[in-house]
């Protein structure tokens, strides 16, 4: 079974970012043409120069996934480009900026709503941003980038992570009918700048005890589900969460 993309073309959110660059390069790498979209606009130029220097087709687009402005302009720049969209990768989103450990009882509503625009309400105003082109082409593949702490206490992040969860239940249901597959991952602790930063000095220790595989994970052992969810290999599979985090979650 191939998971090779070659033509496909693929919009990563949040590029620029410690996951972001390894998505577009594992796209990239497996014959994707690919749109790297970052609200950090030099973040992501950065790493489509480093792609684009390899002989890779890419592009970098300045987005915020929180404006459906910005996002329909996302989308029309890789049409623009590339004459399609068939691969979403909803992976922008506020991590490290959150206190670990804050207590949602005194959580300030307008952070609330800022963290749940950005990793919730985002994903779908970039879903609906390319829904057209995938519709248009009879096909397409949308992987969100879910977290391990969806599934357990983890204050406004949890909450917006096991929405996003929720939202890709409902849209494979959705989309189906178009052919377009709705997946999400699930990351353990991943060694990301923005992953370390997330969790206090000291953790290493408690990841350890709490990942039955091995500790932190590196995005390269998270690549290979991005590469299956994204290709044929995955056409009979929707709606699906992929927990891949040194089994850190399980579930029955
Ligand atoms: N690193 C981990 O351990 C881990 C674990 C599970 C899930 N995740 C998830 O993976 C994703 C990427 O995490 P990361 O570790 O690469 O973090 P990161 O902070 O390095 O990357 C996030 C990127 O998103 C961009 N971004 C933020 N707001 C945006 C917006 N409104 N529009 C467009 N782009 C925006 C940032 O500029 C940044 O480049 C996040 O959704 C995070 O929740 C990370």
């Amino acid at each position: 079974m191939e998971m090779r993309l070659d033509d496909k073309v693929a919009i990563v959110t949040g590029a620029g970012g410690g996951f972001g660059v390894a998505y577009s390069r594992a796209l990239a790498e497996s014959g994707a043409r690919v749109v790297l979209a970052d609200v950090n606009l030099e973040a992501a130029t950065s790493a489509a120069k480093d792609l684009e220097g390899e002989g890779h087709d890419c592009i970098a687009v300045g987005a915020d996934v929180a404006s459906e402005e910005s996002a329909a302009e996302m989308a029309a720049a890789a049409i623009d480009r590339f004459g399609g969209i068939d691969i979403l990768v909803n992976n922008a989103g506020l991590m490290s900026e959150i206190p670990f450990g804050q207590p949602l009882s005194e959580l300030s509503i307008d952070f609330w709503d800022k963290v749940m625009r950005i990793n919730l309400t985002g994903p779908l105003i970039c879903i609906q941003a390319v829904l057209p082109s995938m519709k248009e082409r009879g096909s397409g593949k949308i992987i969100n980038q879910t977290s391990g702490g969806a599934f357990g206490p983890a204050g406004v992040y949890g909450v917006s992570k096991l929405g996003l969860v929720s939202l890709t239940v409902s849209m494979a249901r959705e989309l189906a009918p178009f052919k377009i597959n709705v997946n999400a991952i699930a990351p353990g602790f991943v060694t990301t700048e923005a992953g370390l930063r997330s969790t206090p000095d000291g953790f290493d220790q408690v990841v350890q005890q709490m990942v039955p595989l091995k500790g932190f994970g590196e995005t390269d052992d998270v690549t290979g589900a991005l590469l299956y969810l994204a290709s044929s290999a995955s056409d009979w599979v929707t709606g699906q969460t992929l927990n891949v985090d040194g089994g850190w979650v399980m579930r029955i």
